[in-house]
């Protein structure tokens, strides 16, 4: 049985007062919950203070990138997925449309720090989803599968059980506008397909595919309630405590 999985991707948004309040607030909302895991991704700069006030807490912290590269060396900006470890991270969301966007991040990069997170302990939630012009043009399966195939080339059946995928169709982000749950559904039942052929069945069983793209209170139980739909990936309903609880208390 896989755990659901509710994660709050904050994006490049928070002062740090407003992070730290919004995650004392989310601490306090979630302490009695079992039910399914729960992550926040912070800004890099306030990772460290907002994981201290989630220690002892059920909130894991999680951060939205880090370096392709593994060894501490000269790469101004960068920061290695060790020193994310070291902070107090445990899961790193990779290969976000949005960096796939706007900042040319390549499959090949997108492996490279999937490998990096992975030998430095993190767990890793790989992001995947097609474009609108893609699904109109029905590539949506193909661009998924090649995501996939270069997102994990290399990785064992151990390295598999720390990842997680997140299915976001690139036109559902921060547009209002959502996948319907039989979408949804029908890209995770491909994606775990695809990884019961190149790492078996009982792997593929076993990862959690959350899906992303406009996930609010309103709408969670609907696609949460999807055979293949094991939590969401959420930005903008993330950024209110109470908001993000209403998703997380989600009813199915
Ligand atoms: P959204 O973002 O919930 O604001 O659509 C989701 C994401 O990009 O992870």
């Amino acid at each position: 049985m896989r755990k659901p999985f509710i994660v709050g991707n904050w994006k490049m948004h928070k002062f740090l007062s407003d992070a730290v309040e919004t995650a004392v607030r989310l601490r306090k909302l979630c302490s009695g919950v079992t039910h399914c895991d729960i992550a926040i991704a912070p800004v890099f700069v306030h990772l460290k203070v907002v994981g201290d006030r989630l220690e002892g807490s059920n909130i894991f912290l999680a951060a939205q990138n880090c370096s392709t590269e593994m060894k501490h060396a000269a790469h101004t900006g960068e920061v290695a997925a060790s020193m994310l470890k070291d902070v107090g991270v445990s899961y790193v969301i990779i290969g976000h449309s949005e960096r796939r966007q706007y900042y040319a991040e390549t499959d090949e990069m997108i492996n490279k720090k999937v490998k990096a997170a992975l030998y430095s302990g993190l767990n890793v939630i790989l992001c995947v989803g097609e474009t609108l012009s893609e699904r109109d043009d029905g590539q949506l399966f193909d661009v998924v599968r090649r995501q996939l195939k270069h997102g994990l080339e290399g990785l064992s059946r151990n390295d598999i059980a720390k990842v997680s995928i997140a299915y976001e169709p690139v036109w559902a982000i921060g547009t209002g506008r959502t996948a319907t749950p039989e979408q949804a559904q029908q890209m995770h039942e491909f994606i775990r397909g695809y990884l019961g052929e190149t790492h078996g069945e009982d792997v593929a069983e076993r990862v959690r595919i959350l899906y992303g793209g406009s996930v609010k209170p309103e709408n969670v139980s609907g696609l949460l309630s999807q055979r293949d739909i094991d939590g969401a990936l959420v930005g903008g309903a993330s950024l209110d405590a109470d908001t993000f609880f209403g998703i997380i208390s989600y009813e199915i």
